[in-house]
């Protein structure tokens, strides 16, 4: 089977029978209670017992949502596939959910999120489903509008299925252009059906441990579990990458040539038969550098 990604723009292929189908496979729903509680682990949310305020990105019909509840948090899901959220609606989760494209930016306050996830949806942001989607365009709005709603020191957790390292390398180089600073963990590296890559992103100057956790089953020990999710992860790299937020240019104040300099050259152009001006008081004089 070609990857979901390949067969239908996502608001399509989750159309209402995909809808129900993903979400009463008991398969599926123990695998992306597991990643979500992965993701959740690698928030790294300080463990004082205070509901976060917390982002689910590409939440379908809440099955990630619900790892969130589960763990005390509120949570505000955001997907592009209206009968993938009636699900979560008939489901009744405990977020309050949302119909968007997160291509076009998520639209959220500034610094109002705790945290972020995201469960095997990124990856759909690298397809172009319409003649006007420019997937670079996308990252970019996707990342710069993420960056800007979560409080400074957050994390954002996000799982996903790159199809190759060309399209892993577009996510990383935006988020990082966002400002993020983080890197990737792979858990279970060395089994093609268990294998995890999670985007680790921090915003801003981080309050607690920026240094990333180690991969699970990266010293060889191999997963038993096997996943059906239809995509298989060729990345292979963990990377740790520095923010990266370009910076303001540097001004450059231009150094004239000097006075010497300006009476040499009118003096040879004087010596070629020019018409030039006589040399006076204000020859070569330092303007204001605004006028
Ligand atoms: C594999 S499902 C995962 C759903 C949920 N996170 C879970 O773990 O069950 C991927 C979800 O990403 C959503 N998605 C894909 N592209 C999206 C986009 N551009 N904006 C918002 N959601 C998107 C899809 O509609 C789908 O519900």
């Amino acid at each position: 089977m070609p990857r979901p990604e390949l067969q239908a723009p996502p608001e399509f292929f989750y159309n209402e029978t995909e809808a129900r189908k993903y979400t009463t496979s008991s398969r599926i729903v123990e695998i992306q209670a597991r990643i979500s509680e992965r993701a959740l682990e690698l928030l790294n949310l300080p463990e004082d017992g205070v509901p976060r305020l917390l982002l689910d990105i590409g939440c379908g019909s809440g099955l990630s949502g619900e790892t969130l509840s589960e763990n005390g948090h509120h949570w505000i899901g955001y997907d592009i596939s209206q009968s993938m959220l009636d699900v979560a609606l008939e489901r009744d989760v405990e977020g309050d959910v949302m119909l968007g494209d997160m291509g076009q930016g998520l639209g959220l306050r500034p610094g109002v999120i705790d945290g972020a996830i995201s469960i095997s949806a990124v990856q759909w942001l690298c397809y172009a489903d319409k003649s006007s989607h420019e997937p670079r365009l996308r990252l970019k709005a996707f990342f710069g509008s993420l960056y800007r709603c979560l409080a400074r020191g957050a994390r954002a957790v996000l799982q996903l299925y790159a199809e190759n390292m060309d399209q892993s390398e577009m996510i990383m180089t935006y988020a990082m252009r966002a400002g993020f600073a983080g890197g990737v963990v792979v858990d279970w590296p060395h089994s093609s059906k268990a294998r995890k890559a999670y985007l680790v992103l921090t915003c801003g100057p981080s309050l607690t441990n920026t240094s990333l956790p180690k991969g699970k089953g990266e010293d060889g020990e191999m997963c038993s579990d096997s996943d059906e999710s239809g995509h298989d992860d060729e990345s292979q790299t963990v990377g740790i990458y520095d923010r990266n937020r370009p910076r303001k240019k540097l001004k450059v104040t231009k150094k004239g040539k000097g006075k010497e300099w300006v009476l040499k050259k009118k003096e040879q152009m004087r010596n070629k038969g020019h018409n030039v001006p006589r040399d006076t008081k204000y020859t070569a004089r330092k303007r204001k550098t605004r006028f």
